[in-house]
């Protein structure tokens, strides 16, 4: 769990948000639920077991340390963009898979080949505030499978440029029921991003413990 004066928040309650809530709420951990839809938000977290406050998006951007945006990337941007220096002092936890799906249903990257939706998101926030990738790399039905998972817990990758942020993501990994294991900075978001070595869809193929990670680290 974070610290008890750490305030963490999740925006979106789609397949990652709602899951991602159910997670932490099994490890203790109390957190702000934002969506537009506060009804959406408010059924989530009447399951949860008192461990989740519905919020606006608003209030959870303004109260949060913490602010996990469970959203596609292009919302993201919105959001990142539409804050902008109210997110000066927080974590910015980014999930964000930059994939599409073609006409022919196959799905394809949507940005640059060599580039990662973590460094674009990165680029956009203010001075201060902080991004670290994670929570992206597993499948929403794997995500919850997993989770919590004894004795061996299962993996979440992280990665992010900055020392302090990391930490405070780390125990939010634990909080979720997962070994955290940072696989570098920002540079290396590439890599547990969909269709990088280190996602479950795009090389290792399923949740995997801390001795069955290292090799491919
Ligand atoms: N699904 C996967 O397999 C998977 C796996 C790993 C990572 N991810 C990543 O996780 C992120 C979320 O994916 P998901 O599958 O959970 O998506 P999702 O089920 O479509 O949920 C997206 C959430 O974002 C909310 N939202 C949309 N626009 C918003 C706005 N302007 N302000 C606030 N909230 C807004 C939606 O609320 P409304 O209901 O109001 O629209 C919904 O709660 C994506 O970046 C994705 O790449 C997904």
């Amino acid at each position: 769990m974070t610290s008890s004066d750490t305030t963490v928040a999740i925006i979106g309650t789609g397949n990652i948000g709602s899951r991602l809530a159910a997670n932490l709420a099994a490890g203790g951990q109390d957190f702000l639920l934002a969506s537009r839809d506060q009804q959406t938000a408010r059924a989530i977290a009447s399951t949860l077991d008192r461990h989740a406050e519905v919020v606006s998006v608003d209030e959870a951007v303004d109260r949060a340390d913490v602010v996990v945006l469970a959203t596609w990337f292009d919302t993201s941007k919105q959001l990142i963009t539409e804050y902008g220096d109210r997110l000066v002092g927080k974590v910015i936890v980014d999930p964000s898979n930059p994939v599409g799906i073609g006409d022919d249903g196959t799905f394809h990257k949507t940005i640059g080949e060599r580039e990662s939706s973590g460094q674009i998101l990165a680029s956009l926030l203010p001075d201060g505030a902080h991004l670290v990738k994670a929570f992206g790399t597993l499948s929403p039905g794997t995500l919850s499978a997993a989770a919590h998972r004894k004795p061996e817990p299962a993996v979440q990758f992280y990665a992010t440029d900055d020392d302090a942020a990391g930490t405070v993501v780390a125990e939010l990994i634990r909080a979720d029921g997962y070994d955290p294991i940072r696989v570098g900075g920002l540079d290396q978001s590439i890599r547990i991003e969909s269709f990088g070595d280190l996602h479950e869809q795009g090389g290792l193929g399923r949740a995997v413990t801390r001795s069955e990670a290292l090799p491919a680290l």
